[in-house]
């Protein structure tokens, strides 16, 4: 019997391209840039299997183009608001994710550039290697101590609350904001249930860990930046959109907010000419918050479990939609 038929949309870590080998027959997308849309309705035509990255779009139009034989679409993020979930679902398709092995990775990356952020690290690295560094300054890159300061997490989830633990270890008062609350773990964890308006009033640093929806696009406006402390860094390592970058900008520019690091930005990659680049009180990072060796190792392993467990018909050990099961 053939081999079922499965297109990788990227080069992913081999342990995960061994896997999915060993399931399938699969063709690799070599190019550094994801396949283009044209490109990508093309090659999933007749496949079984699809393992795509958050760089693709996956709508009903692409599930229509592969075909009713269409068993698994396998997500290599734990994120997947780049899927149309809905039309899979009505389609009896499995969607999976990789959620839980990057928990750490990415809020070790947060916090990488919350503390980048506070110490002004990459403007010194910048001043630097212009040749500028004449003599200690005792009035030169100051900024704010973390140790202390009040974190404001919004979205507490498996991340949100990885932001928790790690405050901890800077005796820091810790607030939270979230459509749920987390009565057992915010006690664990010593941190507040707060509305989103109060946590970005009493927050010196505010990270944004929520999932990209309707309810949470461009959460963070005008009118919320005008909420925020003057001296307030915020983070983002969840998705661009969750902050409006119109008015991220008027709030950096005119004082608004002191600083921003972000991973991810609306859109991705940031065009070349958004005026964020013109700005020294922001550091952009090409969302890499989970890229460490290990964890993107982990989740390779993990989407080719999904795709090996779709082509079979079994139940996906992590699944998006497990309402296609019913
Ligand atoms: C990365 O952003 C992910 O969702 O895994």
């Amino acid at each position: 019997m053939p081999k079922p038929k499965v297109f990788v949309t990227r080069l992913i870590p081999e342990k995960g391209l061994e896997l999915a080998r060993q399931a399938a027959d699969i063709e690799v997308w070599q190019d550094p840039l994801p396949p283009p849309r044209e490109v990508l309705l093309e090659k999933v035509k007749g496949l079984d299997g699809l393992l795509c990255l958050l760089t693709d779009k996956i709508d009903a139009t692409l599930m229509d183009a592969a075909g009713r034989q269409l068993k698994v679409i396998s997500q290599m993020a734990v994120g997947y608001d780049n899927v149309d979930v809905a039309a899979a679902t009505q389609r009896g398709i499995p969607i999976g994710n990789t959620p839980g092995v990057l928990t750490d990775t990415t809020a070790d990356f947060a916090w990488t550039l919350l503390m980048s952020a506070a110490r002004r690290v990459v403007e010194g690295d910048k001043f630097t290697r212009a040749g500028k560094w004449k003599t200690w300054g005792p009035i030169d890159f100051l900024g704010p101590d973390v140790s202390g300061a009040t974190l404001g997490i919004v979205g507490f989830g498996r991340i949100g609350q990885g932001m928790a633990k790690r405050a901890a270890g800077f005796d820091m008062r810790v607030l939270y904001y979230d459509v749920q609350r987390y009565p057992i773990v915010e006690k664990s964890l010593n941190a507040e249930y707060v509305d989103l308006e109060t946590l970005l009033r009493e927050s010196d640093f505010v990270t944004l860990h929520t999932v990209l929806s309707p309810e949470t696009h461009h959460l963070l406006n005008n009118s919320r930046f005008n909420l925020m402390k003057r001296s307030a860094i915020i983070i983002n390592t969840a998705r661009g959109p969750v902050i409006d970058p119109q008015a991220l900008y008027r709030a950096l520019s005119s004082g608004a907010i002191a600083y921003a690091a972000l991973d991810v930005t609306e859109p991705e990659p940031i065009r070349m000419d958004d005026p964020l680049l013109t700005l020294d009180n922001i550091i952009i990072a090409p969302h890499i918050a989970s890229a460490s060796f290990q964890t993107r190792n982990k989740m390779a392993t993990m989407a080719a479990a999904n795709l090996s467990a779709g082509l079979t018909g079994e139940r996906l050990p992590t699944c998006v939609n497990p309402e296609v099961y019913r």
